[in-house]
């Protein structure tokens, strides 16, 4: 069985996926963290992300692992490890690296290139390959995996989402009582990147962010994180009930 879970930057689709992960017998698939570990090779090689081909070489012959991170680890003092799951990219560890300001303001322009993207694809689905998966990312109900039997779309609203990446990039925890901002020009920055990103991820031609016709919408705005588990678990059980009979 699959579950695919998409929407935008900061909307709870990496916490969501974990908690349901950590709850089920389901293997959690990051698809962000592989479009982030190809844009940090480019960087650290200096290509520049616009350029399709050499993107796509690099794309090639990227070997991306994932690995559980032991407890207590999930969420360092930058909150860098915000998936609670170590990353690897041609055998060298990316886990915080692929979670920097750099890379964010990157990596929608490297996933913007189609044979890119069908690259990572192929990836995605040997990976899911007679598994049971949770996957995370734009594009996972409409085009990875349009056979998922249960498909999510999370939304918030794109203040909310701004705030919830600043107070965990600044190393707390969006969900604790009070949680609140403390670098009010930080929060800025955020919130016009994740506006920039959400634009060029929703208006790309190639697989751009939307629902799928079948997905069900979740807005979490004003919802925690137990409740946005509670209501897709509740979705999975159906599913699999429904395809029990
Ligand atoms: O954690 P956050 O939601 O900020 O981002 P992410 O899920 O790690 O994804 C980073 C970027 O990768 C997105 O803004 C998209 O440009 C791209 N991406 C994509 O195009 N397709 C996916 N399936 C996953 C991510
Ligand atoms: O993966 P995505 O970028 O969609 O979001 P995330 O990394 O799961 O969530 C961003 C932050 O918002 C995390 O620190 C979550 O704990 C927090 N969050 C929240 O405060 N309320 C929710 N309903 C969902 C997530």
């Amino acid at each position: 069985m699959i579950i695919a879970i998409d929407g935008p930057a900061g909307s709870g689709k990496s916490s969501l996926s974990r908690e349901l992960a950590e709850k089920s017998d389901f293997t959690y698939l990051d698809t962000g963290a592989m479009y982030r570990a190809l844009t940090l090779l480019c960087l650290e090689r200096g290509i520049d992300p616009r350029d399709e081909d050499v993107v796509e070489r690099v794309a090639q012959h990227l070997d991306i692992s994932f690995a559980d991170a032991p407890k207590g680890t999930e969420q360092n003092a930058e909150g860098a490890s915000e998936t609670g799951q170590r990353v690897f990219a041609n055998g060298q560890e990316v886990t915080d690296a692929i979670r920097t300001a750099e890379v964010d303001e990157n990596v929608s322009l490297v996933a913007l290139h189609p044979n890119i993207r069908k690259i990572m694809v192929e990836k995605q689905r040997v990976f899911a390959k007679g598994a049971n998966i949770i996957a995370e990312g734009r594009d996972i109900g409409t085009v990875v995996f349009p056979q998922a039997e249960v498909k999510v779309f999370l939304s918030a609203d794109a203040k909310a989402r701004a705030t919830r990446r600043t107070i965990e990039r600044e190393g707390g925890d969006p969900t604790a009582p009070g949680a609140a901002v403390k670098d009010k020009a930080f929060f800025e920055k955020t919130y016009a990147d994740i506006l920039k990103r959400d634009k060029i991820d929703e208006e790309r031609c190639a697989s751009p962010l939307k629902p799928a016709l079948d997905a069900k919408l979740l807005d979490t705005t004003h919802l925690t994180l137990a409740q946005a588990v509670d209501t897709v678990l509740k979705w999975a059980e159906a599913a699999r009930a429904q395809a029990a009979q």
